[in-house]
């Protein structure tokens, strides 16, 4: 995507907006080996060689970390055999290539964290650091009380056991319950096989908190940037922090 230089200069990391006007106007940056001096001059990061001061500006260098409103009908892989819409085609006017941290099933919503930063997306993906994940789950019918205490002990998986779970009805209908299930563990297809082990069906599952980060008023389909403040608490603050929600402080990394 074609941009001018001075946003992908700050994007980059490099400097400021303003700043990187100034670096242009100094005839310090090439794009594709020609001087531009301009300050209208778009280029594609992303296929364009630009450098600053004879350094190659690499848009990926620089730590982003995104929080997503997942829609239905979309994979969490980088690239899907079947041809299926992908997450990262949701992050319109981002330059940089980012991972989803973890996965959210084709037919599951909700909150999805990406980044390009792979450390972190480790160490909150590592079991280890038990990082929990609250589902609102839409089944059909009514819900037990012996269900919800099946779900929150530990139900039987072909996998193994699943660990304890915190679970609550949340809204009840006439055809419906809703339920929160709050998990550590990130097994494949998880929430839906521990419904489906107590005779539980799923219609909708969404997913709201992801550690000390709620999902908030965004959107389905929409993102944004994580806050320095949040992308420390996600990792340093989430056994502190366990049941807390917390919104942004400070500015947004861009
Ligand atoms: N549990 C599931 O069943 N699906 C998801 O996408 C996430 C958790």
């Amino acid at each position: 995507m074609e941009e001018r230089l001075q946003k992908i200069l700050s994007q980059a990391g490099i400097a400021s907006r303003r700043e990187a006007e100034r670096i242009i106007t100094e005839g310090r940056v090439t794009v594709n080996g020609k001087a531009v001096t301009e300050l209208g001059v778009k280029a594609d990061a992303a296929r364009d060689m630009i450098t600053v001061d004879g350094k190659q500006v690499k848009i990926g260098d620089k730590r982003v970390y995104i929080l997503l409103n997942k829609p239905v009908g979309y994979v969490t892989t980088l690239k899907d055999p079947q041809g299926r819409p992908i997450v990262t085609e949701l992050l319109k006017g981002l330059n940089v290539r980012v991972f989803p941290v973890g996965r959210l099933d084709y037919n599951t919503e909700g909150l999805l964290l990406l980044t390009n930063d792979g450390e972190w997306a480790n160490r909150l993906a590592h079991p280890r650091h038990e990082v929990d994940k609250e589902y609102l789950v839409r089944v059909k019918g009514a819900v037990a009380r012996e269900q919800i205490l099946r779900l929150e002990n530990g139900v039987e998986l072909d996998d193994g056991p699943t660990a304890p779970a915190r679970v609550a009805v949340t809204k009840q209908s006439d055809n419906n319950t809703w339920i929160s299930v709050t998990i550590h563990e990130g097994r494949y297809r998880q929430v839906r096989r521990m419904c489906e082990a107590v005779s539980l069906s799923v219609v909708r599952l969404r997913r709201v908190r992801y550690g000390t980060l709620a999902m908030g008023e965004l959107r389905i389909g929409e993102y944004r940037h994580l806050t320095p403040y949040e992308v420390t608490s996600l990792v340093e603050g989430e056994k502190m922090k366990r049941g807390a929600t917390a919104r942004s402080r400070g500015p947004a990394f861009k």
